[in-house]
């Protein structure tokens, strides 16, 4: 008999990290959760992620959720330790701009601080042969700040879009990161996209990094703040105010 696979989802009630869960529990893993809901102390009772957990001890097969936060240093460890995984998908963040400004202190010691955590873990776990994952790292396209407003850009019957055809995908991953402005939001994922970038160079980890953005589903709990297309449907839907922020 084939043993499963193990990975750690970090944010895993969160919407990425929910639908990673989803994901390899259909596929057969072995998943290990870690997510303290801090969502709703992050947003309040709308960014609560309870029922999204709920939802997924009722549907997967081998799920094991634990509440740790990815900043407590030794939880980590152990973490990595006792799930000796192939794979682990680092999720779990302070997502939101405008929150950080707010919270400059939790949003480095989640978003950075946290994310050191696990690369840390990972290593050292690696280092006493207990395991060899692929570290993946949900980055952000914050990371290049305010460089793509330097593209050029045409007006459309309904919206403004990038001119040039090799911009329509997305920008190029070589863009700029420094010498403009990005949010304290920006920087902290910074600093974890470069410290993810590290560990793979200078330590030998199989690191990967995703730098994602606007990504939605109905697993989101949109607030405000954060999670802004699930967030406009329910205000559309709701038929409430909807508030548009930005310079
Ligand atoms: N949703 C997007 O549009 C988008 C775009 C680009 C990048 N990302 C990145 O993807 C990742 C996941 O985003 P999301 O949209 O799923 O966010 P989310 O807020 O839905 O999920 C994050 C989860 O992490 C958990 N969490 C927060 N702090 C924690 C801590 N200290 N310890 C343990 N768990 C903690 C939250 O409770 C939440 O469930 C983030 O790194 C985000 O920056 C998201």
């Amino acid at each position: 008999m084939s043993v499963a696979k193990t990975v750690v989802v970090t944010g895993s009630s969160g919407l990425i990290g929910s639908e990673a869960v989803a994901y390899f529990d259909a596929r057969g893993w072995r998943v290990v959760g870690v997510d303290n809901n801090m969502r709703a102390d992050f947003f309040g009772p709308k960014g609560d992620t309870t029922w999204n957990l709920k939802r997924l001890k009722a549907t997967c097969r081998d799920f094991h959720p634990v509440a740790e936060d990815v900043r407590d240093r030794a939880a980590m460890a152990r973490v990595i330790r006792d799930a000796r995984p192939e794979l682990v998908i680092h999720a779990a963040a302070q997502p939101s701009h405008d929150l950080a400004a707010t919270r400059p202190l939790d949003d480095f010691d989640v978003n950075a601080v946290g994310t050191l955590n696990l690369l840390e873990a990972t290593r050292q776990a690696r280092d006493a042969a207990m395991c060899d994952p692929v570290f993946i790292l949900l980055s952000t396209n914050k990371v290049y700040g305010d460089v793509p407003n330097e593209l050029p850009r045409m007006e459309t019957p309904t919206r403004w879009d990038y001119s040039r055809p090799e911009d329509w995908n997305g920008v190029r991953e070589d863009m700029r990161i420094d010498r403009c402005m990005h949010s304290i939001f920006g920087a902290s994922k910074i600093a974890a996209d470069l410290m993810t970038q590290e560990y793979g160079r200078y330590f030998g980890l199989k690191t990967g990094v995703f730098r994602g953005g606007c990504l939605t589903g109905r697993n989101h709990a949109g607030v405000q703040l954060h999670g802004f297309l699930n967030y406009l449907f329910k205000v559309a839907v709701e038929r409430g105010r909807y508030t548009i922020f930005g310079y």
